[in-house]
């Protein structure tokens, strides 16, 4: 836990309501007032401008313990209790001076965003300043699935979305949609070799994937979720639709194909399995990462890019391997597609090179009743190059589903 600064603050008349109490809404103000005059005997108030970011509260929970009136001055305790890679948490306590009573106490949690409005890490000063990251609110679940113990993060409560992540990746591609879509319960696994999951002994294939995730449901005590996979998320959702319909409620298909890989991909899956062996999941980031994004990810938003580098790096050689191998195996699923029955989303990056526009139509066509949608300015990793207009797409297909 970390101290900021105490403020004083005067309870001015206009704070309060017609009884001459500290008006509630008013409190929030209050507390912000200390929060700027903690930044000023701290840091100095330009600590968020001078790093390029905005603070913008997320969730406030205050309680409201005694009265305050008029001129009462209040010392405001200010403490960071939780710091996550994008947000914080701070705990306000206000003491009337003169008497000590505590007027209120408030749990506040900020999210930090960029230029653009998008969540954002911290910048390094902030980190300095909060402190170091406390456990995760959103600590994944461990839960043992045939030899492999899969990390899985499930958060909030209503109907379940599952996302399922592509390679060279892990379930934190999917972030803005999961801190986002509040009214849905969002389940994000690490496939097996992937983020947190261990690998495994099993040998891989898209269909192994899909029994994971069908055992990870069960362990979930969920019969039926809406399935999102991106690229090969969406080669296991195909063999989700064609050997358990029954668990899938609706079926979002981002930025991938059906059709199983050509003589020429498998040649080239199995020289990057062999260089993935040899050289590692940095050398592998670096030979794919620039193909996927869109050339204005690539110029605009290197914290994308290293993201995605990240990703790639807690993948294990094995996870890799694995994936490849699997990828290289996986069935042509282009006659899966008339025989969906689940309302279906297919979305793609304008600027996507391995599963493009073209192809994400065509497999929308021959969906019954599939909705398409393109984002504008992504490549082959939407939910993460173009976060808002992504979850803006997906929300929009959410309620058609509820
Ligand atoms: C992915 O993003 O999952 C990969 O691009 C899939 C593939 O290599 O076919």
């Amino acid at each position: 836990m970390t101290t900021l600064p105490t403020a004083e603050v005067t309870v001015y008349p206009y704070d309060c309501d017609a009884f001459g109490h500290l008006n509630h809404a008013a409190v929030l103000i209050l507390l912000e007032r200390a929060r700027w005059e903690s930044l000023v005997l701290g840091p100095g108030a330009d600590l968020f401008h001078r790093n390029g970011v905005a603070p913008v509260v997320r969730k406030a929970v205050v309680e409201y313990r005694a009265p305050a009136f008029p001129s009462d001055v209040l010392r405001v305790e200010m403490a960071v209790v939780h710091r996550g890679t994008s947000s914080w948490t701070i705990h306000h306590t206000a003491n009337r001076m003169s008497d000590g009573v505590v007027v209120a106490e408030a749990d506040i949690v900020f999210v930090c965003l960029d230029r653009a409005g998008r969540p954002t890490q911290l910048p390094e000063e902030l980190v300095r300043l909060f402190g170091p990251r406390t456990s995760s609110a959103h600590a994944p679940r461990r839960i043992r699935v045939d030899g492999a113990e899969l990390a899985v993060e499930v958060r909030g409560e209503g109907s379940a979305v599952l996302f399922v992540h592509g390679f060279p990746f892990d379930r934190t591609m999917w972030r803005h949609q999961l801190a986002g879509l509040s009214r849905w319960k969002r389940i994000a696994p690490d496939l097996r070799g992937a983020g947190e999951s261990g690998p495994g002994a099993a040998e891989y294939s898209i269909g192994g994937y899909a029994d994971d995730l069908v055992a990870l449901l069960d362990a979930l005590g969920i019969g039926q979720a809406v399935v999102c996979g991106l690229s090969m998320g969406g080669y296991i959702l195909f063999d989700l639709l064609r050997r358990y319909p029954q668990r899938v409620r609706g079926a979002v298909l981002c930025d991938t194909r059906p059709q199983a890989d050509t003589v020429e991909t498998r040649r080239s899956r199995d020289e990057l399995a062999a260089f993935a062996a040899e050289r590692g999941p940095d050398a592998v980031a670096e030979r794919l990462l620039p193909g996927l994004l869109a050339p204005a990810t690539l110029a605009d938003q290197p914290e994308v890019m290293a993201q995605c580098r990240e990703m790639a790096r807690r993948c294990s050689v094995a996870g890799m391997v694995g994936a490849l191998r699997a990828m290289r195996e996986r069935p042509d699923s282009t006659p899966v597609l008339g025989t969906i029955r689940v309302p279906t989303l297919v979305v793609v990056g304008a600027e996507d090179r391995p599963s493009p526009p073209s192809v994400a139509e065509a497999m929308a066509q021959a969906i019954p009743g599939a909705r398409y949608a393109v984002i504008p300015g992504a490549g082959h990793v939407a939910p993460l190059e173009q976060p808002l207009a992504t979850s803006r797409v997906l929300a929009e297909f959410l309620e058609t589903v509820r």
